[in-house]
Parts: structure tokens; C-alpha cells; sequence
């Protein structure tokens, strides 16, 4: 059945879990989640980016998830518009069937320069305003991803802020968390503790010291019930990268966040951990490998149901490591 993020992740915190959001942008993703979910026995949440909206359509999105539910009824999920930017986005995606939505007011409305304080709070309360009164659960964020090594945004992807940002800007405060969040009622909080989104996080191999653990333990302290979101969470597995560059993929060295921080996160009030990297990953290393293989194939589900198995396999995985599994 289709819940609310709400409900999803205050179970997750009576029960000690944290939650994979995993991006979806076609039937494929779609279905190697519900399938992992499956197999695992795990609630879900599907997220749709504002791109994944325009590239998909609005109206397969919905008979996509639509279509999941009635399959899979076992399955609690929850649909989730990612990065919104503005009211207009997250009133188009609670009236397309979204149970909850990330108002992410940390950028400002062009999603690439970061906003003050004044801005966040007035937008994202305005948003919660809306959606608790639709019983939709509602993501804010405060603090900016970006690379600590450098002080970047996140050029690389395309998205965030492209300048340099002051090491305040990209951790998130504890005090001012505490006062977001009682100023705005979200339900969930996307903090900034040292992930950045995409394949580039860190360029050198992790000591176990990656996420600012102490934050995440002192702004949890500040507000227990609030959940707590990590973006930018994918691990990058460097067996992963060695198989996209055997065939051909082009990626410079390079780390991801690993699990065991993440589950250090989630034992901290850590629930939702949003992931998408991997999975474009695991996909795409499948289909160069199906190409090389075999250049002269072109049945396209010979190559869509290998990386649909990939992604099926990675989400399972990472459902096992969270800890959801065996909570549907
Ligand atoms: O946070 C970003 C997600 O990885 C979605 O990316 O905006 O390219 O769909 P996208
Ligand atoms: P990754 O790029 O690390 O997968 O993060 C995805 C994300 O945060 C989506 O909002
Ligand atoms: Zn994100």
C-alpha cells in the first residue's frame, strides 16, 4: 500500500532502521526495487527527482507506482518527490499522487545557489502547511552538500552550487537544525555531514572518519523526532568502477560513503539514505558488458534485463545492510 514517509520512517525509528530511498526514473528501476523489496521483505520509497518528472512524464510516473502497489500489496511504499524546489513542484507532485515531498530550500529556487536561512524556513513552512493538511510528510533541508576536501559544490553532476562553499556552509548546525525544524514542522531533515551527490565524493580511500558522526549525534540529540536524511549516500564500490572502466567506462579515482558509516549514521537517528549513483552505475556496467559481448545484439531487453537484475541486486543488498529487510 501507499503510505506516508511519516509513517514509514517513525517505524524505522521505534525499530532501530534506516530507510534506502532509491531514484527511479523508468519501469526497469521500478521493478528491480519492488523485486529486491520482495525478496528481502522491505517497506520501500521510490523517489522521482524534478528531472526523473520531466523525463518520465508525470502521468506514467503515476501508473508506474500505481501499478507497484497493486502488485507488490504486501509492500508498503512510499512515493517522493526528491529535490523539489519550490511550491509549484511539490503541489504538481502531491497532485500526481506523491505521498511526501523534499522541499530542499537549502539552494534557492534556480537550485544552484545556496539560500539564507530566512528563505528556507518561510518556503519549507509554507510547503508543510499544504501537505500535513493532505496528510503528505514533508523533507526540508539545511546546509549544502559539497566536497569538505575542496570546498566545491557539485559541479560535476550538473546540479547544487558551483562555487566554493565555507566549511560552515557544509555542515549543518546543530542549534540552527533545532530551530529550522521547530520554526518549520518537517518531518524529515536532509543534513549536511560531509556526503556530495554523484560518483566524486572523496578522492581518497575513506579512514573510517568520512561523516561528521558527532553532528549527526548531536543534532539527533537536539531533535529525536525528527528523521534524519543523508543524501549524496552511495558507496561507489570500487569492484563496481573496475568492472565500468573493463568495459570501457571512463571514471577517475575515486570514493564513495562507506556502508558501515552509514549504519554508524543510522544507529545516530540516521532513517532515510538516499542513493542513485550505484544503482546508474550498476545498470550501465551491465549494459557495456551485454555490448561488448555481444555486438550484435539489439533485442534491447537483452540488455535492459541484466542491468535490471544489477540494480535488483545492489537494492537488496543495501536494504540488507540498512536494515530494512524483514520490516514490510
Ligand atoms: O539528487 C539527485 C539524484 O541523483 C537525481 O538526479 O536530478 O539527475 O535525476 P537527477
Ligand atoms: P548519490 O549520488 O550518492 O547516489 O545520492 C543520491 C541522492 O542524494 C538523491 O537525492
Ligand atoms: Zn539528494
Amino acid at each position: 500500500a501507499l503510505i506516508s514517509l511519516r509513517q514509514l520512517l517513525d517505524h524505522a525509528a521505534e525499530n532501530n532502521y534506516g530507510v534506502a530511498a532509491f531514484n527511479v526514473n523508468n519501469l526497469e528501476q521500478v521493478q528491480a526495487i519492488m523485486e529486491a523489496a520482495k525478496e528481502t521483505n522491505s517497506p520501500v520509497i521510490l523517489q522521482a527527482s524534478r528531472g526523473a518528472r520531466s523525463y518520465t512524464n508525470d502521468i506514467f510516473l503515476r501508473h508506474l507506482i500505481l501499478g507497484a502497489v497493486e502488485l507488490y500489496p504486501e509492500i508498503p511504499v512510499v512515493m517522493h518527490q526528491d529535490h523539489g524546489n519550490s511550491m509549484q513542484t511539490c503541489l504538481s507532485a502531491i497532485r500526481n499522487g506523491f505521498t511526501s515531498v523534499m522541499m530542499d530550500g537549502s539552494l534557492k529556487e534556480d537550485a544552484k545557489t545556496p539560500s539564507d536561512f530566512e528563505y528556507n524556513v518561510k518556503i519549507t513552512a509554507d510547503v508543510v502547511r499544504i501537505a500535513h493538511a493532505m496528510g503528505i510528510s514533508v523533507e526540508g533541508e539545511l546546509g549544502c552538500l559539497g566536497s569538505l576536501e575542496t570546498g566545491k559544490g557539485e559541479k560535476e553532476d550538473g546540479h547544487g552550487f558551483e562555487g566554493t562553499l565555507s566549511h560552515s556552509q557544509l555542515l549543518t548546525d546543530p542549534q540552527e537544525a533545532a530551530q529550522f525544524v521547530e520554526l518549520t514542522k518537517v518531518d524529515a531533515l536532509a543534513i549536511a555531514i560531509g556526503t556530495s551527490h554523484g560518483a566524486y565524493k572523496f578522492t581518497k580511500k575513506p579512514d573510517g572518519k568520512t561523516l561528521a558522526m558527532d553532528r549527526i549525534r548531536e543534532i539527533h540529540r537536539r531533535l529525536p523526532n525528527t528523521h534524519l536524511v543523508m543524501h549524496g549516500s552511495s558507496s561507489v564500490p570500487q569492484d563496481l568502477q573496475a568492472e565500468f572502466r573493463k568495459y570501457g567506462g571512463e571514471m577517475k579515482e575515486t570514493w564513495g560513503v562507506p556502508v558501515e558509516e552509514i549504519q554508524e549514521g543510522i544507529k545516530n537517528g540516521v532513517r532515510k539514505i538516499n542513493v542513485d549513483t550505484d544503482n546508474r552505475l550498476a545498470m550501465t556496467t551491465a549494459i557495456r558488458k551485454l555490448l561488448a559481448s555481444n555486438p550484435s545484439e539489439f533485442d534491447l531487453r537483452k540488455f535492459m534485463t541484466p542491468a535490471r537484475d544489477a540494480m535488483k541486486k545492489l537494492c537488496a543488498q543495501r536494504m540488507v545492510e540498512f536494515g530494512q529487510a524483514g520490516q514490510a
